[in-house]
């Protein structure tokens, strides 16, 4: 321990951790120190940098509260968070991908009955998103529970706006035996994530914007068949290649199809001109 050299460091660090009673710590653990020894000596990182690296993450800490999340801002903007669903989440082709959460979900969203309209007044060009939610052999999965929220025509979700009180643009439906969902809401806008903090300045010396592609978030499940946490994204919206948390897949883009037919508005208890989203859930069985 006492002739310590850029050679032998890493390895008596990971020795010392002889005593941990924790195998899956310690595995972790000496992954950690193996590669931040690696790093540190890959960019030949300085006294300053050093410095100004403790200083952003104590930043990053000092932003917290019950109410953000500046470190899980952090994973999800250098790709952490993305690359750990992608390594828990693999799935065969043709069920639907999983995408990140994000902080915005709410266990209180309201139950609505299918057709229900999460928007209520709010304003923007009205939208109805149907679809099934189906098995991978294509067969429907009755009565299955999609969980969805979203940002308004703004890009602001209920909890960041001052006016509401309980809950909007958030709702649980239930499909039908049939596996059919179908429910009216509002066409969300892209919007940047929480940029005014230690992650957002990082954001701009990296030279990246802090927008995400206009979406809708979903988490979709039913008994006997793994949940998918999930979001379809607006095809042609300008940040789909560019989304500042690496959440975009491809087979999740969907349009949303403008109708003017006033009598398909009538019938479908909106107003025209409004979009049609269709997007079929497949879910893995358990
Ligand atoms: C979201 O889509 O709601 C989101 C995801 C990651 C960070 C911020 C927001
Ligand atoms: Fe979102």
């Amino acid at each position: 321990m006492r002739n310590l050299t850029e050679a032998n460091l890493s390895e008596t660090v990971i020795a010392a951790m002889a005593g941990a009673k924790n195998a899956r710590f310690k595995e972790i653990m000496t992954g950690l120190i193996k590669h931040l020894h690696a790093f540190i000596r890959e960019v030949n990182l300085t006294e300053a940098e050093w410095l100004a690296s403790i200083q952003f993450l104590t930043a990053v800490g000092q932003k917290c509260d019950e109410k953000r999340q500046e470190f899980i801002l952090l994973s999800d903007t250098l790709g952490a968070t993305t690359m750990k669903d992608i390594i828990n989440n693999r799935k065969p082709p043709g069920v639907t991908e999983y995408t990140i959460l994000g902080p915005f979900h709410r266990p209180d969203a309201p139950e609505f009955p299918l057709s229900g309209n999460i928007a209520a007044d709010l304003p923007g060009e009205p939208a109805i998103v149907r679809g099934r939610v189906l098995a991978p052999d294509r067969s429907p999965i009755p009565n299955a529970m999609l969980d969805v929220w979203q940002s308004d025509a703004e890009g602001f979700y209920d909890l960041q706006m001052p006016d509401i009180k309980s809950t909007a643009l958030r709702g649980v439906f239930h499909a039908d035996a049939e596996g059919n969902y179908i429910f009216r809401t509002i066409k969300p806008s892209f919007y940047p994530i929480p940029h005014d903090g230690p992650v957002g300045q990082m954001l701009i010396a990296m030279g990246r914007h802090p927008y995400r592609p206009a979406h809708i978030h979903f988490i979709v499940s039913a008994e006997g068949y793994q949940s998918v946490t999930t979001e379809l994204f607006a095809s042609g919206d300008p940040y789909l290649d560019s989304d500042a948390v690496f959440g975009v897949r491809e087979s999740l883009v969907v349009p949303f199809i403008r109708n003017d037919s006033k009598d398909e508005a009538e019938r479908l208890n909106v107003s025209a001109p409004f979009y049609m989203v269709d997007y079929d859930f497949v879910l893995e069985p358990v």
